[in-house]
């Protein structure tokens, strides 16, 4: 992809309606949990999306065969024959999620050999968590080189306590304890909407799973589970973005199949901000028109039901052009304020103190050549391209095309100049501070 780029113009305000795709978060993990029955499953609303790719050569590379209709969505998965436990070290550093296939290796052949995925920018990426409880379980845990070799006798339903919601480490373990005889509790569990979607799956295949107030998921084991049908939730992340689109350039976009409910901290955000929202009936649905005259806020990114971290970076690309000053604080990872640099890049006026940024809105950005640090951070310089004056060119966009399916063709469908080009892009004119400086 070295050279491929993304080339943003300055967007006239945005109108109009789009539908979403299925959420990364819910199918990677989803996909890895079909490990734990044997038959053919069917997922609808999948998101072609490079990191989906991985995840399906992942799974052929363990035994499944899979068929993946791109053009209706749809994902047919027939584990009958997955007979190997072991992911190679190529998979694992092309996607971190791989991680989540160890809990249903262990269920289903009380053994898996994962190599240790790699950090990334935005931390270290421990998966310390997993391992000493999965170790509570009863799993013996050797490193071997850059090999994790894990194995148990039996696993054991135990009580466990997360030091923290981590997501991944609670789908890991519930993985490991659907079908571990005996009751196990995740106290101080993640209960992200992309998690409840893994557990709706995992009932469906028959697992026997209870939340209780207020972070508490009770799993009682049972001997089988069966193969499912089951359509992904729609994407929040993504309507998310779309929303943001529609803010910053002054537009109004309509979102029929958005999940107001999984979005709330994040919709009173845009509503403090100015922003007009309103929410179909039982939260289905969310039409947005974004103010003229939008106001700073501020926030800090916390586990859900609190503002995702996921949207910190393309929220901060809004405040950069909103009146006033605004304050964002990164508590959930340690290093995701990458993308600060490069929106100074663009004109944006942001102050780094430790994991907090503090931003003073400016009237106009600049285009510029920005990199994208994560597939987050890639939407925030896209927006902030669409009003940057002139051509923003971006590259790194290997995170973009990660997340989501070909967003840049949504976002053109909805009046973005957005267009992804590959080859040489120093002919394309982008305007920097200083530039504007020397001509004005
Ligand atoms: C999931 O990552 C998501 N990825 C992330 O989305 C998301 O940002 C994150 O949850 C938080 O919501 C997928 O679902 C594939 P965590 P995960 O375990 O599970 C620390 C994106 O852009 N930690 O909740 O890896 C960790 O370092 C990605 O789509 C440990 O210290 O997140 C982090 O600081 C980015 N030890 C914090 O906890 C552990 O064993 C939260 O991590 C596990 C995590």
């Amino acid at each position: 992809m070295a050279d491929w780029y993304l080339q943003v113009n300055q967007t006239s305000p945005l109108q109009g309606e789009a539908l979403l795709g299925g959420a990364k978060n819910a199918v990677l993990v989803i996909m890895a949990s079909l490990l734990l029955t044997r038959g053919t499953s069917r997922l609808k609303r999948v998101p072609v999306s490079s990191d989906v790719l991985h995840m399906i050569t992942l799974l052929r590379s363990l035994g499944a065969h899979v068929s993946f209709d791109q053009k209706n969505h749809i994902l047919e998965v027939d584990t009958t024959f997955v007979d190997k436990w072991c992911v190679s070290r190529d998979i694992m550093q092309k996607m971190r999620a791989s991680i989540l296939v160890m809990g249903p290796l262990l269920a289903r052949f009380s053994k898996a050999d994962i190599a240790l995925p790699g950090g990334c920018v935005i931390g270290a990426r421990p998966i310390d968590y997993h391992l000493k409880n999965f170790q509570k379980m009863g799993v013996v845990i050797q490193q071997q080189g850059e090999y994790l070799r894990v194995h148990a006798n039996r696993l054991c339903a135990r009580d466990l306590v997360l030091d923290y919601p981590s997501v991944g480490a609670t789908e890991n373990l519930m993985m490991a304890a659907v079908c571990t005889s005996g009751t196990t509790t995740i106290i101080n569990a993640a209960l992200e909407p992309e998690l409840l979607d893994l557990i709706e799956v995992l009932q469906k295949m028959g697992a026997v799973i209870t939340i209780h107030a207020p972070a508490t998921i009770e799993i009682k084991g049972v001997a089988e589970l069966k193969p499912i049908e089951h359509e992904i939730v729609a994407d929040r992340l993504e309507a998310g973005v779309l929303l943001l689109t529609a803010a910053i350039t002054g537009g109004s976009i309509n979102l029929p199949d958005a999940r107001a409910d999984h979005l709330d901290v994040f919709l009173l955000k845009l509503q403090e901000m100015g922003h007009q929202i309103t929410v179909g009936s039982d939260k289905r649905g969310i039409r947005f028109t974004a103010t003229q005259t939008p106001q700073a806020v501020s926030f800090k990114t916390a586990p859900y039901p609190g503002f995702p971290t996921d949207l910190q970076a393309p929220m901060m690309a809004l405040q950069c052009v909103a009146q006033g000053t605004s304050c964002i604080e990164e508590t959930v990872f340690e290093n995701r304020l990458l993308h600060v640099r490069e929106l100074q890049k663009m004109g944006a006026q942001i102050d780094l103190k430790g994991n907090k940024a503090i931003i003073t809105g400016v009237e106009e950005l600049y285009g510029a050549h920005v990199i994208a640090t994560d597939i987050r951070a890639s939407c925030a310089l896209v927006l902030a391209g669409m009003v940057a004056k002139g051509s923003t060119v971006m590259t790194g966009i290997h995170h973009w095309l990660r997340g989501y399916e070909r967003l840049e063709q949504k976002l053109a469908t909805l009046g973005v100049e957005i267009m992804l080009r590959q080859g040489d892009w120093s002919h394309i004119r982008t305007y920097q501070k200083e530039i504007i400086s020397h001509i004005s």
